[in-house]
């Protein structure tokens, strides 16, 4: 492998507690330039400041629905923070139009130019700052051609603002590149994401390879009980029938139920928001009712709806049914940015020419690729041997909760309750989709399933 590696292994911080979410994900741009090459290293600083106010919660929504727009009737998992970053390092080496259209585009422009990296660092920053049971990980790496000059200045941001990891490899040996890029996407995902990138990915005209890695794995704050799992239908937006495992417990959350004033939307919907044990992250659930399709609910989803939810949800008992379930995906993100406007960086026009070095021509950039890969597996396992904690005792008095079931298509994210930076963001169609990695089934004993009149402990009902 004709490459010099430089790593910080953080992976091996390893938390303790058991997963009850685990996700990883990652966006990558290969961009094609010429000239000549340096390897550089790379100290990560640190800092600390107030809380910073993520402001990309417009362009995730939008995002959102480009994606809805082309997926049919599938699962969606992507990560919004995840996309922003990438495309923060992309504008550090762009000029012109092609820095324009970013800024425009995921809502930076009424910020003060260059200002945006600082807020990008800030938010990171405020993610993985915290010392708690969640672990957030966000690395960024820069893969170059070896032999070609880069701006030294562009390097030297790169470090600053993403804390990226620089190496130099031989894009021409494609599948040894592919390889080697592939094990750093694992090392920094806890091996959720495998075989990213093939050989046919690079050629002799790939330049530079930009790679965001994000990584979450957190314990309900409430965890399940896995002796209350139990087979169950789960009706998909097509009329059909899925068995799965739905997790049950019942407890205090933040819960809220919400009508949008039209019948399109489907009237009255419900939104539980469930905290992980750091909890300033917490994962949110959008439920139409049974009989409404998604497809209804989602075009009414816009940004400042995602506020009005976390700041209207009351803390209240509430009953819960929720899939186990595992999403995955990987998306072709270049359709979804031309279409949001980000156009100009993926054609021959781009200019690029921040990131070359002074006498190479930096026009001869451009983005030949952005792909992100997600996955989110959500169990009702707790931390090992504290089984007692933040448990839930069933009781048998006969008191009516609210009662959210997710025994059909909802839509949901994970995100940081300080910050607003959303994490994760998807919908569940089909919780038994790609569902392959599932160790640990418990007892498979069907109680009345989808008699809602019945809670697992038998606690009956009105
Ligand atoms: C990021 O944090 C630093 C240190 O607290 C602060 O000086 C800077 O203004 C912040 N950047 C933005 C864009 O908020
Ligand atoms: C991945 O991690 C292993 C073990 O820590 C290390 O030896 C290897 O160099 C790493 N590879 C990359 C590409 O980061
Ligand atoms: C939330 O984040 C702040 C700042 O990092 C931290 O002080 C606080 O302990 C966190 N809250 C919880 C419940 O972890
Ligand atoms: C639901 O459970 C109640 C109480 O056990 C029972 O009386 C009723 O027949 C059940 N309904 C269905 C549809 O199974």
């Amino acid at each position: 492998m004709n490459s010099n590696s430089i790593e910080d292994d953080e992976a091996t911080r390893v938390c303790a507690a058991s997963l009850l979410i685990r996700f990883a994900l990652r966006a990558s741009c290969a961009m094609l330039l010429l000239g000549a090459l340096p390897l550089l290293l790379l100290q990560m600083p640190c800092w600390a400041g107030d809380v910073p106010e993520d402001i990309t919660a417009e362009f995730s929504v939008k995002l959102y629905h480009q994606l809805r727009s082309s997926e049919g009737e599938e699962n969606i998992i992507f990560s919004p923070l995840s996309v922003s970053v990438a495309l923060g390092m992309v504008e550090l080496g762009a000029r012109g139009a092609s820095l324009n259209e970013i800024r425009q585009a995921v809502g930076f422009s009424h910020l003060k130019a260059g200002d945006e990296f600082s807020l990008l660092r800030n938010l990171t920053q405020a993610l993985s700052a915290e010392e708690t049971q969640s672990v957030v990980k966000l690395a960024n790496s820069l893969f170059l051609q070896t032999g070609v000059h880069f701006n030294p200045d562009f390097l030297h941001l790169m470090k600053k603002f993403f804390r990226a990891e620089i190496e130099t490899v031989d894009f021409s040996e494609s599948s040894s590149v592919a390889e080697h890029i592939n094990t750093w996407v694992e090392n920094h995902t806890e091996s959720k994401i495998q075989n990213l990138l093939s050989a046919d990915d690079f050629s002799s005209v790939t330049r530079l390879t930009l790679i965001n890695a994000v990584y979450f794995r957190g314990s309900w704050k409430n965890q399940f009980r896995p002796e209350n799992t139990r087979t169950f239908s789960f009706s998909k937006d097509d009329g059909s029938e899925v068995q799965t495992l739905m997790m049950y417990q019942q407890g205090d959350f933040f819960y809220g139920e919400f009508s949008d004033g039209s019948t399109e939307a489907g009237g009255v919907y419900q939104v539980l928001e469930m905290p992980y044990e750091d909890e300033n992250m917490s994962m949110m659930i959008i439920l139409p009712r049974q009989e409404v399709p998604l497809a209804s609910l989602e075009p009414i989803i816009k940004a400042q709806l995602l506020e009005d939810w976390a700041n209207n949800v009351k803390k209240q008992k509430v009953e819960v049914y929720l899939p186990r379930f595992k999403v995955e995906q990987k998306i072709d993100l270049r359709e979804s940015l031309q279409t949001l406007g980000i156009k100009n960086i993926f054609t021959k026009d781009a200019d690029l020419s921040a990131m070359a070095a002074e006498n190479a021509d930096g026009k001869d950039l451009y983005i030949g690729k952005a792909v992100q890969k997600a996955y989110l597996e959500v169990t009702e396992e707790g931390a090992e041997g504290t089984a007692g904690s933040g448990m839930i005792a069933l009781t048998r008095t006969m008191v009516l909760y609210p009662q959210i079931m997710a025994d059909h298509p909802f839509f949901f994210l994970i995100r940081n309750r300080r910050t607003g930076s959303i994490l994760f963001m998807g919908r569940v169609m089909n919780p038994e989709e790609r569902y392959t990695i599932f160790q640990q089934k418990p007892p498979v004993q069907p109680y009345l399933a989808n008699n809602r009149t019945v809670s697992p402990d038998g606690n009956q009902r009105l």
